[in-house]
């Protein structure tokens, strides 16, 4: 794939599927360690050890369409082809956590892309579940962050749905302009 937005839709799209209530993503950028690390924890059903042990195999899947479950082999490989890596752990009845870093400067890292794209379509598909975005800025001038809640906002919102047109397209415009000051010129 060709950005860390898209590995992320993926991931999250497996929490949804495990039926979670919330979900976190964790985006840490840590310039001075030349480490990109993304974890995404959700209290979903959780995984069997069985399944944990066999779940980074690319031909490991639950899907019945077909037999082939990619979106964790493809962020493992993805996470390692930029000198990181990546780790996974499970509870049954309690939820998963994905986690992957990445070589902030190696030239086999993708980018990270469009993050309020992957929040848009998230929300737009599953206005009822619950996400909180945490991003990351470390460099030698200290710590930047931005830290996104649907809660908050749907509490904000009162009776309006979060999925509504203006609504998502407003979020996706705070997501990215709330990024790209976090950043403060650095590329991700
Ligand atoms: N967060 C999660 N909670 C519970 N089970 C999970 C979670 N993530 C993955 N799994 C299990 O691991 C399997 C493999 O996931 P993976 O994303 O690699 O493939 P897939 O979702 O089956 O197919 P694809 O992502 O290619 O559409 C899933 O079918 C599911 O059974
Ligand atoms: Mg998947």
């Amino acid at each position: 794939m060709r950005e860390l937005s898209l590995h992320i839709l993926d991931i999250v799209q497996n929490s949804i599927k495990a039926e979670a209530d919330l979900i976190i993503i964790d985006i840490e950028a840590d310039f001075t360690a030349d480490r990109l690390s993304v974890t995404v924890t959700d209290d979903g059903m959780g995984m069997s050890k069985e399944l944990l042990e066999k779940v980074t195999d690319p031909f490991t899947t639950t899907r019945k369409t077909r037999n082939v479950g990619m979106g964790l082999p493809l962020f493992k490989m993805a996470a390692e082809a930029s000198g990181g890596e990546f780790d996974i752990s499970s509870k049954e009845g309690m939820g998963t956590v994905v986690k992957a870093s990445f070589g902030i400067s190696s030239i086999d890292r993708v980018p990270l892309g469009e993050l309020e794209e992957t929040m848009g379509i998230l929300l737009m598909g599953s206005p009822d579940r619950d996400f909180i975005m945490n991003y990351q800025i470390r460099t030698q001038s200290g710590l930047k962050e931005f830290n996104f809640d649907t809660r908050e906002i749907k509490e904000e919102l009162d009776d309006i749905p979060i999925d509504e047109y203006e609504i998502i397209s407003s979020i996706k415009t705070y997501i990215k302009e709330n990024i790209k000051e976090t950043n403060g010129g650095l590329v991700l």
